[in-house]
């Protein structure tokens, strides 16, 4: 979200900056001097500028220094103007720097006074030859026969004073009756004072002075009149139509022609601009003029007048537009400001109803949460009602055989002839009914606890049901054993049972016809295994360190114990669960309460289906029928045994530590395992192979019977035929020739 508000920001600012983008023309001016002429023509330029919304004039004024006006030029280059106005002091002074500036491709106009080059891209200006010629026209019309003329020129080495001496001295060589006299000025009006009072000094008394400006004319008047002389007449050059300027004095006589030298701003601008759009222009460029003399003064001061009135609106106009523009911008800034601000709140608007949308389905899926919540609750409650019920139900049905049960057992107790074995059985039947009648008890005041208080935790009547720990374990009695028997021909079982109980129990059980090993979980249980090689296991499932399931599947993995049938008693009487057991390699699963006799059924089918395996070997059954009957572990043990076994039938020397090492067992592991898997010691069936080796010997080679014995592992020949004997009932020369 703050990315797009971002995005519209930055587009509505730029669609603003786009709104005010115009190229914008800065226009360097270089003034030569400063007097009222130049300032009428920069107010004028100034001016100009209001018709153009992107000019920028950069003015300077140098004084008629020349040093200052290179500065000055100078300092306009490095501010980056786009063109030059330039109107240098003198001709030659400025000409190099002017040409450097126009050959680097900034447009140069030269404006008035002109450059000693024509490195320029334009010239405006009056022709001051032609302004020269006109006076002189003017004099010489006037001027009685014989008379005189002072000439008065501007500061030498301008152009308008070269060009308006020449136009002057032209005209003047039509009469050479009149006698001329030049001094030079410097446009300013003393040196036309200090020219007028040299000649005056040098005894020349003129009728007219053409001084080349007004402000020079006047300077040579105030010389004459201050030495009394006021019969002279002043022509001048400018005619300005501002107060104190030519077309005034003309007016009042105090001069008595002056010739217009316009100043003309506005159009010089006006070229300036037109230069720099890439419009058609003119080279040069002249101003026309005119001669003011007392009867016209009037009137061209009066058009000046309107002029100035109509220039006046126009600045006023210029104000007032300048005012409306900056209102203008104001109120657009704000228009932009505005839009921004409603696009900003449609975003805000945009982004609450999202969220509001959110909230809402939001909202819906807790609705529906709680409800399918709330149905869960009561189905759990109708669940947790109706299993009260039946818990109660069943509680209540079995207490009344529970006392059948208890109150028979509890007299049997107290008869004084039951002793030994019976009273232990007695005593362990004993307690555990009492402990049943607890558990129904309990069942029973968890209901009611449930129906009233509702506050029981699970977890504390899990505690109360569990089995309560025998105060000391019973011990077994020994029972009398089948005729014949001794304690360590008969087979040994490993009972693994938390329940201490259930452990003498079993043990009772089977005590008649076996040897009983216990254990309390699957991880003594495993230990015991590996130790003894029992040639059953009875085993709980839901013990605590290690369970059955876990236990059972580490027997069958470990190739000591791998071939030891399993059989898993437990309370766990699900189908899934029995699956599971079997899963985890169990030979038999029988679920609590179990029959004692089911159990020693099963114990003796597993122990005599161990028992065919063993004939099959001692009836010499062929492999692939010894094989059928063992699991997948035991057969690659079988297989194991025998290449290994094979392989040392010549060794004499080889002992039975030597080839369980080799299978990774014990001596006494693999005495065990191959017993429990074929009947015999690990010694016997390597005699009985050696013996076999020996008889195909005897049979397929022509090797002597002493030789035979060797070949076979045997030490002694005698010792040999003795066993031979013992194994085919032939002696080994009887056995030659003779197929098995
Ligand atoms: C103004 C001025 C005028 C004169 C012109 C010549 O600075 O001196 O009086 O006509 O320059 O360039």
């Amino acid at each position: 979200m703050r990315k797009y508000l971002t995005i519209i920001i930055v587009s509505l600012f730029a669609l603003a900056a786009c709104q005010q983008e115009k190229p914008v023309y800065r226009i360097g001016v270089s003034q030569c001097s400063n007097d009222i002429w130049r300032n009428q023509l920069i107010s004028e330029m100034q001016q100009s500028t209001y018709f153009y919304d992107n000019v920028e004039l950069f003015i300077t004024v140098a004084n008629d220094d020349v040093e200052l006006q290179h500065r000055q030029i100078d300092s306009l280059v490095k501010q980056d103007i786009d063109l030059l106005i330039v109107s240098p002091i003198q001709t030659a002074t400025l000409t190099p720097f002017v040409d450097s500036i126009y050959d680097s491709g900034t447009p140069v106009i030269v404006f008035d006074r002109r450059t000693g080059s024509r490195k320029y891209t334009a010239y405006i200006g009056a022709d001051n030859r032609d302004l020269g010629g006109v006076l002189a026209h003017y004099i010489v019309e006037e001027v009685r026969e014989g008379g005189s003329v002072l000439e008065i020129t501007g500061l030498s080495k301008s152009s308008p004073a070269k060009e308006r001496s020449e136009g002057f001295a032209g005209v003047m060589a039509e009469r050479p009756d009149v006698k001329t006299m030049r001094k030079h000025g410097d446009w300013k009006e003393e040196s036309g004072y200090r020219a007028m009072q040299q000649a005056l000094t040098e005894g020349f008394l003129p009728d007219y002075v053409f001084a080349q400006n007004d402000r020079m004319a006047l300077g040579a008047r105030r010389a004459a009149m201050e030495q009394g002389i006021d019969s002279l007449h002043y022509c001048g050059i400018d005619a300005l139509p501002v107060p104190g300027g030519g077309m005034e004095l003309v007016r009042d006589s105090v001069l008595e022609v002056s010739c217009i030298y316009p100043t003309h701003g506005d159009e010089v601008v006006g070229l300036a601009v037109r230069i720099l759009e890439g419009q058609p222009f003119e080279r040069e460029n002249f101003f026309p003029s005119a001669l003011v003399t007392r009867n016209n003064a009037s009137v061209l001061l009066m058009q000046h007048e309107q002029i100035e009135s109509s220039f006046a609106h126009l600045d006023e106009l210029h104000d007032k537009t300048i005012e409306t523009l900056e209102n203008l911008n104001y109120q657009r800034s704000l228009l932009w400001w505005m839009i921004a601000g409603i696009a900003l709140l449609i975003l805000v608007i945009v982004i609450s109803w999202y969220a509001y949308y959110n909230k809402v389905r939001l909202n819906e899926k807790l609705r529906a949460m709680n409800e399918r919540q709330r149905n869960m609750t009561h189905q759990m409650k109708e669940m947790t009602e109706l299993q009260s019920e039946f818990y109660t139900n069943v509680s209540h049905q079995l207490r009344t055989p529970l006392t059948l049960v208890a109150s028979p057992v509890e007299q049997l107790c107290q008869d004084p002839t039951i002793t030994n074995g019976a009273r232990d059985l007695l005593n362990v039947t004993a307690r555990n009914v009492q402990h049943l009648v607890d558990i129904v008890n309990n069942i029973l005041t968890f209901q009611r606890g449930q129906n009233g208080k509702n506050g029981q935790k699970t977890e504390s009547l899990i505690d109360d049901f569990a089995y309560p720990p025998t105060a000391s374990p019973p011990t077994a009695c020994p029972q009398s054993l089948p005729e014949g028997k001794e304690v360590d021909d008969l087979p040994l079982i490993l009972i693994v049972d938390d329940n201490e109980d259930m452990r003498y129990y079993l043990r009772f059980i089977f005590q008649t016809h076996y040897r009983v090993e216990e254990a309390e979980n699957g991880v003594e249980a495993l230990q015991k295994a590996a130790e003894l090689v029992p040639s059953i296991i009875v085993s709980d499932v839901m013990m605590p360190v290690m369970d059955g399931l876990a236990f059972c599947a580490k027997v069958k993995e470990e190739v000591s114990t791998s071939h030891i049938p399993v059989i898993l008693l437990t309370a766990r009487a699900r189908e899934e669960q029995k699956a599971e057991g079997y899963e985890h390699g169990a030979d038999s699963y029988l679920t609590k309460p179990f029959s004692a006799k089911v159990l020693l059924s099963r114990v003796e089918n597993l122990l005599a289906s161990r028992r065919k395996l063993n004939e099959l070997v001692n009836a010499q059954s062929k492999e692939s029928e010894i094989k059928a009957i063992l699991g997948d572990k035991d057969k690659t043990f079988y297989d194991r045994w025998k290449e290994v076994m094979e392989k040392h039938i010549p060794d004499s020397d080889i002992s039975m530590d030597d080839l369980a090492g080799e299978l990774g067992l014990g001596r006494v592991q693999l005495y065990r395992k191959l017993k429990a898997l074929t009947g015999k010691a690990p010694n016997e069936l390597l005699r009985s192979a050696r013996l076999q080796r020996s008889r195909i010997l005897l049979e397929r080679t022509e090797l002597t019977v002493s030789q035979i014995t060797y070949e076979v592992g045997f030490t002694s020949p005698s010792y040999f035929t003795k066993c031979f004997k013992e194994e085919f009932g032939i002696g080994p020369t009887e056995g030659r020739g003779v197929e098995s």
